[in-house]
């Protein structure tokens, strides 16, 4: 069975630690693994926009000795001109890996289910893995560990960074917070499951509508952008309903004085989070916009190496 990574319980506790350690060493010796020499090809397939998450598999993907080949899915045959099915039948046969950003989970899960390459979530309208990845690697720099620490996020709760901060952050042993507003509750059957996973890795998951209450005291502060790609329509409604959500100094000051602020960028400052915060000591958003490269450079190779092992 060919593993891929399209949600962040699709690596086990244990998995995840050996990730976020091939991380820590790629950070340390960037060009000391080449998995993908030859070069090998990698599809990155993009139904949404990006910066951070097409540089950085770009990058990373050439630091592994490989080759990116990034696709517009708009340029391509994909998006109902041609079924996923055979999408995935043709790209295994030409390339190492599938990286792809889109909006439907269902559609990772079809390309997954047809191919014998790892598929990799780069962001779909339920999940961002790759970036929880590379924020967990964040906390460790700063923290020391993962296991244990409370992580609070505010703002959309229904959205991709909330559902896998609850799952990844579980799976790290991590207490999870999140508050938003009603109608913006996470997904009740993934906090189930980030519940299940807690229940076995001695962490926690607390959904409120209080931002205070899931600020008090919190080791790691994190917010999104209140409006999501593809919901560009509700913008309105959701600069409404948001603002009692928004990271600023006073939420700030209930967290443990030691606290640091993440945030996956891009940021709205005035918003979601407030100038001073996202631009002041306490954050740490450009270690954690770098750490995307080596955090899914590790998953690549991990990836790979699995796979392989399974074939051998
Ligand atoms: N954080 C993140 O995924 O950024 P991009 O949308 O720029 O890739
Ligand atoms: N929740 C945001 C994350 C962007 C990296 C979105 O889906 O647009």
């Amino acid at each position: 069975m060919t593993r891929h990574f399209l949600r962040d319980d699709d690596l086990s506790p244990a998995e995840q630690a050996e990730v976020l350690q091939l991380a820590a060493a790629l950070k340390r010796d960037r060009f000391s693994a080449k998995p993908l020499a030859g070069p090998q090809t990698v599809a990155v397939i993009f139904d949404k926009t990006s910066t951070r998450t097409r540089v950085s598999f770009a990058v990373g993907i050439a630091d592994l000795g490989g080759s990116p080949l990034i696709i517009q899915s708009g340029e391509s045959q994909l998006g109902g001109k041609e079924s996923l099915a055979d999408t995935a039948r043709v790209l295994e046969r030409m390339v190492s890996a599938i990286v792809w950003r889109t909006y439907a989970q269902a559609g990772l899960e079809e390309m997954a289910a047809g191919t014998r390459v790892p598929v990799i979530n780069a962001l779909s309208d339920d999940f961002h893995p790759c970036q929880i990845l590379a924020d967990l690697q964040t906390v460790q720099e700063h923290k020391g560990e993962l296991a244990g620490l409370t992580m609070s996020y505010f703002g959309d709760g229904a959205n991709n960074m909330a559902h896998s901060y609850l799952l990844g952050g579980a799976t790290a042993g991590m207490h999870v917070r999140v508050a938003a507003p009603a109608g913006y509750l996470p997904d009740p059957a993934i906090v189930a499951d980030a519940e299940a996973i807690a229940a076995r890795t001695g962490g926690s998951v607390f959904v409120t509508t209080d931002a205070g209450e899931a600020a008090d005291g919190a080791d790691v502060m994190v917010t999104d952008t209140w409006v999501s790609m593809g919901k560009e329509d509700e913008k309105a409604e959701r600069l409404s309903v948001f603002g009692d959500y928004a990271v600023d100094a006073a939420l700030m000051a209930r967290a443990d004085a030691d606290a640091i602020f993440l945030h996956c960028l891009p940021a709205y400052r005035g918003y979601e989070v407030s100038a001073d915060v996202i631009d002041g000591p306490q954050s740490v958003i450009w270690d954690e916009a770098e750490n995307r490269l080596h955090a899914q450079k590790a998953l690549l190779a991990w990836l790979l190496s699995k796979n392989e092992e399974a074939a051998a």
